[in-house]
This record gives structure tokens, sequence and C-alpha cells, in this order.
């Protein structure tokens, strides 16, 4: 039987991680191992993405085939199959059910992909997926939260992609919706940028210029700026993606100053927007203060 026949589509019963009673007739998999919508697991009972939420989540990553995908919890392996399918992506499943596990390998010869989606029997809190450069979830609030120091410390630029759970005070960068309402959320794991920050002249690199501060909560920061001959400005509106960040500059007595940079090799470059739409390239940065 071909893999996308052995889904059936069927309502998600995911509320509070309570299964509500009339989703447990649903069974789901092959002549070899068949499984119940709601089956027991480790930390989380198994209920399947629905294909089409499955690509929202690709498509708001912006998986490529230059990706490393990891599924946290990979239940029949859906998203690494339907990822390796579609985006020819190197992915892989952690499942705790080796039942699953086995279903999961089938599921990928059956979608010929066995190549690029690979799955193993482990613990998700246990296991490696630091070279993740994308990590899927479909796991619950509390046990994102439970991941969420990980994922945060995982390669700035890593995008997290969540079917229907938040993760508490880190705030999503974007939030999406499948035709049937069911919710994504999409966080690209910042770059570390808190700390004090010696600037130099970008044209002249060898003199210091100012004292950049920075106090960063997840992608989000503010702090000040003060030049060493000058008023000290405010630094607000700071924001990060991966590497890259935007922020303003704001003095009691000079125009407000739209910025943006990239941390790159430990150090910042600091560019400034001006007002007829051209940027320059203004400030250098070394971090002098964790
Ligand atoms: C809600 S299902 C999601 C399955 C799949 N990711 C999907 O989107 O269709 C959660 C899966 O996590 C697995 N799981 C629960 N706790 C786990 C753990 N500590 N380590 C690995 N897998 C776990 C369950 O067995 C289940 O298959």
């Amino acid at each position: 039987m071909h893999y996308s026949t052995l889904r059936v589509v069927l309502p998600l019963c995911f509320l509070g991680l309570t299964l509500l009673s009339g989703c447990a007739s649903f069974r789901y998999g092959d002549d070899q191992y068949q499984i119940r919508v709601g089956a027991h697991g480790k930390d989380v009972m198994w209920v399947p993405s629905k294909t089409e939420l499955v690509h929202l989540m690709l498509d708001q990553a912006k998986v490529t085939k230059n990706d490393v995908l990891y599924d946290l919890g990979s239940g029949d392996g859906i998203i690494p199959i339907e990822a390796a399918k579609t985006r020819g992506v190197r992915s892989y499943g952690i499942e705790y059910n080796k039942d699953l596990v086995e279903l999961s390998v089938r599921n990928a010869q059956r979608a010929e992909v066995s190549d690029l989606a690979s799955f193993r029997q482990g613990d998700i809190f246990i296991e490696d997926f630091s070279r993740a450069t994308v990590v899927t979830l479909y796991l619950g609030e509390n046990l994102n939260l439970k991941l969420k120091p990980t994922l945060l410390a995982m390669k700035p630029g890593t995008r997290i992609v969540s079917n229907t759970f938040r993760m508490g005070t880190w705030q999503p960068d974007s939030e999406f919706r499948s035709s049937t309402g069911e919710a994504g959320f999409l966080w690209i794991v910042p770059a570390s940028l808190d700390g004090t920050w010696e600037v130099q002249d970008a044209i002249n690199p060898s003199t210091s210029t100012a004292r950049l501060v920075i106090r960063q909560s997840k992608q989000y920061f503010r702090g000040s700026f003060t030049p060493l001959s000058g008023k000290t400005g405010s630094i607000e509106a700071g924001s990060i993606k991966g590497n890259d960040f935007t922020f303003e500059i704001n003095t009691p007595t000079e125009r407000k100053r739209a910025m943006y940079g990239v941390f790159e090799g430990n150090g910042l470059s600091l560019y400034e927007r001006h007002g007829d739409g051209r940027s320059s390239l203004v400030f250098l940065a070394k971090r002098v203060i964790r």
C-alpha cells in the first residue's frame, strides 16, 4: 500500500494533552504494526501531524536541501519523510517507541526517501541533535519549555517550528494557521549579543568611539550607547534574527538613528540607515564584558 494511503485525515484531539474519547478508535500503521491515535508515549502521547500543517511548517522554516532537519518525537515519521520528499533535505527522527521507529523506516522505504530520512530510537532529552539547522516539534508546551534552554543554545539562525504549542515567554518570530485551523509557530535562534561592547569607527578602527551595552532577552534587546564624547543614548526596539539584528539609538538632543547589524566572528558590524534610503557601515564592535 502507498505511504500516503496509510494516513487518514482525522480531527486532532490533542487538547491540553488530554485525549478526547472519540479519537481513540482511529488506527494508523501497516500490516506489521498498528497504533491508535492517543497511544501512550514516553512523555507525550502519539498524535500525528496533518500533512497540510507539515508543509506549512516546512515553508515557514524555509527548509531547503542544504538544511539538516530533526523531528523530536517523530511518531510514524511524517515530518522527516515529507521534508525529504518535498525539499530533498537530510532528515532525522528521534522517537522513543521502537515500533514507531520501525514503522517510520518502512514508511520512508514506501515513500522512496530512505536515502534522506532516517530514524533512531531514543529519548529526545538524551539524544544529541545539535547539528540540526531546523528542529520540528509536536510535543506540548511543557515539553517545549523543557527543551527551551537547549534550543536557545543552538547555532544562531537555527529554525524551530512547532505544531500547535508555544514556548512560554519565548515569543515566536511568526505564527501561522492551516486551512482547518491548526496553529504553528516559528522561532529563529538568536545570537547572544548580551554584554558590553567597545565600539570603533568603521573607517578608522583603531579609534574607540563609544561603549555599547546590550541587555538581551531571547530575540529582543535594549541597552545604551555612550559615545566617548557626548551624551548617552538609549538602545530601543532591538530585535535579533539569527546573526542579524536591528535597533534604534535615541538621544534627547540628536535625531533617532536607525541601525542594523550582523554578528560574525565574535564581532559586530553596525550599519546606519540614512533618511535618503542609503545605508553605510559606521561602526565595528568587540565584546569586552559578557
Ligand atoms: C504528538 S506525537 C508527534 C509525532 C510526530 N512528530 C508528528 O508530528 O506526527 C509525539 C511523539 O513523541 C514521542 N515521544 C514522547 N516522549 C518522547 C521522548 N522522551 N523521546 C522521544 N520520543 C518521545 C511519542 O511516542 C510520540 O510519537
